[in-house]
């Protein structure tokens, strides 16, 4: 094991006096990890090297390990950190990766807590909030100071509220799909006890995980390639911390659930782009609400359109026939998409 280097004591009064933060807590250290090999109960091998930044966070010692990819070309000096989906982890962001670091930028690719081969804790308070600080914390320790946040499914919900939260240290927003652009709550689905949701992530596997992304994500359609990322979720749901795992996930559903971002659309101040499949039917808790209510969720063609409205300075881009995951469904189209808007 490498040591780990010390930047507390360096970067602590910075934290303090930081805009946004409305209380600063330790400043953790970084240190590396290996890329492959069983790491907190993912057994994943990562497409680049791996770092941990190791902090205090309620009471606890946790971990977030990361990605940091160079530019390949002459950096343009802007940072972009890029948050996953709840079905997806860092690696998921490759390709996205590859194409940013090709026009200049530094990339920062985060597995949250709770998620990959992040920290499993046994309880923790999940919020968005509490993911964009971890983040926001993360960006410090490694000393960056303004980022393009770059957001899928609930990493575009987090990545909203990260624009929300840290408006001065963003420099662009873009999100591919994310949930949250309705509140499933105050349509009528009905609650769900944690215990229950945890039931029902104790049993993922390769069916349950395929059978609940094809319609939703792609279309209906399925490519051997989707397999990779169903697979890198199933060896953390069967994995050395399989329980936990699946407690931390029934956590962050109950979460997303009652932590809604859709009212806060109008406050959001920097420049955004909404990157939408249309044919995206994705909504929380639409598995188990009657079928009244299941109508009323997870419109994208409809929704994309009206938060984009609601968004003082955000553009929407649409894919008709995309899914959930447009960037994986046709990876050339969505990033040349978001390259192009980048460049504006
Ligand atoms: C991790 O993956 C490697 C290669 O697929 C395999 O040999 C090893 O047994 C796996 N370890 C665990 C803990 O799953
Ligand atoms: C995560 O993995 C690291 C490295 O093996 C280990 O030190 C740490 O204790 C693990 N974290 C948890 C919460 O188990
Ligand atoms: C970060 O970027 C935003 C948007 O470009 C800009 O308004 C802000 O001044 C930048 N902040 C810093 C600290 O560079
Ligand atoms: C996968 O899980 C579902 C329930 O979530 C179960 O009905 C099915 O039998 C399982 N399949 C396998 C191959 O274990």
């Amino acid at each position: 094991m490498r040591a780990f280097a010390v930047v507390a004591a360096v970067l602590v009064g910075h934290f303090a006096s930081a805009p946004g933060v409305v209380a600063a807590g330790p400043m953790g250290t970084i240190g590396d990890v290996p890329s492959d090999g069983e790491l907190n109960g993912s057994n994943f091998t990562y497409p680049f090297p791996l770092q941990k930044y190791k902090f205090e966070s309620q009471r606890q010692e946790v971990e977030m390990v990361f990605m940091d990819v160079a530019p390949t070309v002459e950096p343009n000096g802007k940072v972009a950190v890029c948050l996953h989906g709840k079905n997806f982890c860092g690696p998921t962001w490759e390709r996205t990766a590859r194409e940013l670091a090709g026009v200049g930028y530094r990339v920062i690719l985060p597995d949250q807590v709770g998620f990959c081969k992040s920290s499993k804790p046994e309880s923790y308070q999940y919020t968005l909030q509490q993911f964009c600080y971890n983040t926001r914390s993360l960006m410090r320790a490694l000393g960056i100071e303004n980022v393009t946040v770059i957001g899928h499914s609930l990493g575009g919900m987090t990545s909203i509220r990260f624009g929300l939260m840290f408006p001065e240290i963003v420099d662009r927003i873009a999100v591919m799909n994310p949930i949250g652009l309705e509140d499933w709550r105050a349509i009528g689905v009905p609650y769900m006890s944690v215990d229950d949701l945890y039931v029902s992530e104790s049993q993922s596997n390769y069916s349950s995980i395929r059978g609940y992304e094809q319609p939703t994500y792609y279309v209906g359609e399925w490519k051997d390639s989707y397999d990779v990322w169903v697979n890198m979720l199933v060896n953390i749901y069967q994995g050395s911390e399989a329980s936990r795992f699946a407690f931390n996930q029934a956590l962050v559903t109950d979460m997303a659930l009652s932590d809604p971002v859709v009212y806060e659309f109008g406050r959001l101040q920097p420049q955004t782009l909404m990157l939408i499949g249309d044919k995206d039917n994705t909504a929380l808790g639409k598995q188990w609400s009657p079928p009244e209510v299941q109508a009323k969720l997870g419109h994208y063609d409809v929704l994309g359109k009206q938060a984009a409205a609601a968004m003082p300075n955000a553009e929407i881009i649409e894919f008709a026939d995309l899914g959930h995951a447009p960037q994986i469904q046709e990876p050339d189209t969505v990033h040349q998409a978001l390259l192009g808007w980048l460049a504006k």
